[in-house]
């Protein structure tokens, strides 16, 4: 792991590149006209910005969910915009993380088979369910392991999808809004807990959020409106 993060380091190839992005969805007024963005591998990037002002499209587009009506986008050296459907998918899987604002959990399986969804097809160089159990204890929730994930609070839901997103040791980790849902003690609890799995793993991480006193988590704070030539109404 940490001979990976020195290889990627020296590579020097940036996680994140967008040159004249531009995006609307179908028959829709633009969203995102952002001239130039790079974030640097094991950054932790910090984007807010009002409601409605194009967050989580732009996640969408890095993610490869979306793709740019214009411009270039790279991501992890990837011109996603060349790869088929399915190539895009199987990119996603193996090198981003994804925690979303709602969990997504699925609500009859425990606490470990929603750890696991979707893992047990998936290479992996290393032990996935002995992974599992070590995120279940970092992230405070082994004592639930074999819970189903409605008997668990919001917080702790949440720290159920931040495994999740971080069982393939994913290169790049994109959060939207993931503490919207939680009081201000499971929020510290939560960015606490994503720091230190960043200590471990440094992927890049990307998280995009309204609520500005989170910034002092991050490396670098960006507002959306700074980037975006899209004004909003
Ligand atoms: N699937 C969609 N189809 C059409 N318009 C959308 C869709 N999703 C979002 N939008 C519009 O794009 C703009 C940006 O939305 P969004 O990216 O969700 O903003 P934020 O995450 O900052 O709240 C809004 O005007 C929203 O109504
Ligand atoms: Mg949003």
């Amino acid at each position: 792991m940490g001979d990976d993060w020195r290889k990627r380091k020296r590579s020097k190839m940036s996680a994140i590149q967008l040159n004249h992005l531009k995006f609307h969805y179908t028959q829709g007024p633009l969203v995102l006209d952002i001239p130039e963005l790079k974030i640097e591998q094991s950054e932790k990037v910090f984007i807010h910005g009002p409601s409605g002002t194009g967050k989580s499209t732009f996640l969408n587009l890095v993610s490869g969910i979306l793709s740019p009506s214009q411009g270039d986008l790279l991501v992890l050296n990837q011109n996603l915009a060349n790869l088929s459907a399915g190539a895009r998918d199987q990119f996603r899987g193996k090198n981003i993380g994804y925690i979303f604002q709602s969990f997504n959990l699925i609500p009859y399986l425990t606490i470990k088979d929603n750890i696991l969804l979707g893992q047990h097809f998936r290479k992996s160089d290393f032990n996935i369910e002995h992974r599992a159990d070590q995120l279940a204890k970092d992230l405070n929730i082994s004592a639930h392991y074999n819970k189903k994930a409605t008997q668990l609070s919001l917080g702790q839901q949440q720290r159920v999808a931040c495994a999740r997103a971080l069982i393939q040791k994913p290169q790049l980790v994109i959060a939207d809004e993931p503490t919207s849902s939680l009081d201000d003690k499971n929020t510290i609890e939560f960015m606490n807990l994503l720091i230190k799995e960043w200590e471990e793993l440094k992927f890049t991480l990307v998280f995009v959020s309204h609520d500005l006193t989170l910034a002092r988590y991050f490396d670098r704070t960006i507002a959306l409106e700074e980037i975006n030539k899209v004004v909003s109404i």
